[in-house]
């Protein structure tokens, strides 16, 4: 028999049905050379070789045959039993031809408990048990067939007995044993459920976009910017004061007919005398040339994107909220000229060089003179007739389109923000943001920008 390691070092050459029936014979092997070893100095050369070398030998056997062949566990399974069994057959026949059987006991007993504690997994566990109990071949059952039945009259209660104590003994080792093995399987379960398989691929999160209505706020910003504007931020919840007031629009002005919008219910104030201010949402981004105003001195040049309310009933071009830019340049001497010409600049910047403007005179309480700028259709080159023939379908044959209201802001609104109305000029702006985008983008339902739709977002990456 070669050492213990060349013996493991042939194992992991070997596969399939080699090693199978290297196990068996190795089994066979251990069996025959037990059967042999009657005398004392026999049985310890036996026993040095087989567990003494190195500790443990046969369960190194076991499962180094278990993990090549997990298929073939029945028989790795058969081999190690064959390898366990000889040296208990060994102290069983002992005990059939000693006087007192005591000593086969010890030693069973010294054997059992070894392989029991050296158990320390499933498969361990379930070839130790199969070991002890199996009806055919188990230790069992070889002590109940050979030790206890061929014993001699006078000492056979005594090997009942120590049988019994040895039967107790081990099914006690057993179920220590099988609470820790069942435990450490929990264990190895729970970690198995947590292991990080690092070679499978990532959580694929798609990445998102900017709404378009988000992107065309930024390219107007931008433009703005590039030209000394600055980009302020307003409330959407207002008072009445800066959403029609301060912006020249009194109660009672017919105005205010086409800015119905939505009022906050409040909670009935603790001062009974003090009338709660009614809040609303705002309809328009004017407010905030109130505000800006408010808090700081000429020269004023910001641009102020924002979503905006009003009681409207939603089709393909209304709805109840969509989105402005309001426009605000006030200083001691801004024209009318550095009006039109801020306006025709950003309109070039937004549809493209070729684009021609005009503005029509208009109406607002809070602009004199108002004014209605008007862009030459960029779609049919501003002549009303489409490139495939027949009336272009975005000024419907009128070659001009609305774009926004504007004008020079009305001297009375200087007087709510304490500015002198003898020094300063200025123009304003609002742009309504939907339209715009429809127009730009060729779509022609507004409810779109409102519904979320994924496969109409996507075309706007
Ligand atoms: N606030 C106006 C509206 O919503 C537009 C506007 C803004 C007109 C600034 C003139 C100046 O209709």
């Amino acid at each position: 028999m070669e050492s213990a390691h060349e013996l493991i070092s042939d194992l992991e050459k070997l596969s399939g049905p080699q090693l199978q029936h290297f196990v068996i014979e190795l089994s066979d092997k251990a069996r025959a050379e037990a059967q042999q070893s009657y005398s004392n100095e026999q049985q310890d050369q036996f026993l040095q070789k087989w567990y003494g070398r190195e500790p443990g030998l046969a369960w190194i056997v076991f499962d180094k045959t278990y993990a090549k062949d997990r298929s073939a566990a029945a028989w790795a399974r058969y081999g190690l039993q064959n390898l366990f069994k000889a040296p208990a057959d060994l102290y069983i026949n002992y005990g059939i031809l000693a006087e007192d059987p005591e000593e086969a006991f010890d030693h069973l007993r010294y054997f059992l408990k070894t392989l029991i504690a050296r158990a320390n997994h499933p498969e361990r566990f379930a070839a130790v048990r199969s070991l002890w109990e199996s009806r055919n071949q188990g230790i069992k059952t070889a002590i109940r067939e050979h030790l206890l039945k061929n014993a001699k009259p006078d000492i056979k209660p005594r090997v009942g007995q120590y049988f019994n104590q040895l039967s107790s003994l081990v099914e006690e080792l057993f179920a220590q044993k099988q609470l820790i093995t069942e435990t450490d399987g929990v264990e190895e379960a729970a970690l198995a459920r947590e292991r990080v398989d690092l070679s499978l691929p990532g959580v694929i999160r798609p990445v998102g976009s900017h709404h378009l209505i988000r992107q065309v706020f930024q390219e107007i910003e931008d433009i703005f910017v590039s030209i000394g504007f600055s980009v302020v931020e307003g409330p959407e919840i207002e008072t009445p004061y800066y959403n029609f007031e301060a912006l020249n629009i009194p109660e009672f002005h017919p105005v205010r007919d086409d800015m119905d919008t939505f009022y906050l219910e409040l909670p009935p104030s603790s001062d009974k005398k003090a009338a709660p201010t009614p809040l609303l949402l705002r309809t328009h981004t004017s407010p905030m040339q109130i505000r800006t105003m408010e808090k700081q001195k000429p020269p004023v040049r910001v641009i102020v994107p924002g979503k905006v309310y009003r009681r409207d009933n939603p089709d393909a071009t209304h709805s109840f909220a969509f989105h402005q830019i309001e426009g605000l340049a006030v200083d001691t001497d801004i024209t009318f000229c550095d009006f039109t010409g801020t306006i025709e600049y950003f309109v070039k910047q937004f549809f493209g060089p070729s684009v021609k403007t005009r503005f029509r005179p208009s109406y607002f309480p809070f602009t004199e003179p108002s004014v209605e700028f008007d862009v030459s259709c960029p779609f049919c080159g501003g002549t009303g007739t489409a490139a495939a023939g027949g009336t272009c379908t975005k000024c419907k044959g009128a070659a001009w389109i609305e774009l926004f209201g504007a004008g020079m802001v009305d001297p009375a609104v200087y007087g709510f923000v304490n500015y002198d109305a003898k020094k300063v000029s200025g123009f304003a702006f609002g742009i309504g943001i939907d339209r715009l985008a429809m127009l730009k983008y060729g779509i022609d339902d507004i409810q779109v920008f409102f519904q979320n739709d994924v496969r109409f977002l996507r075309q706007f990456p």
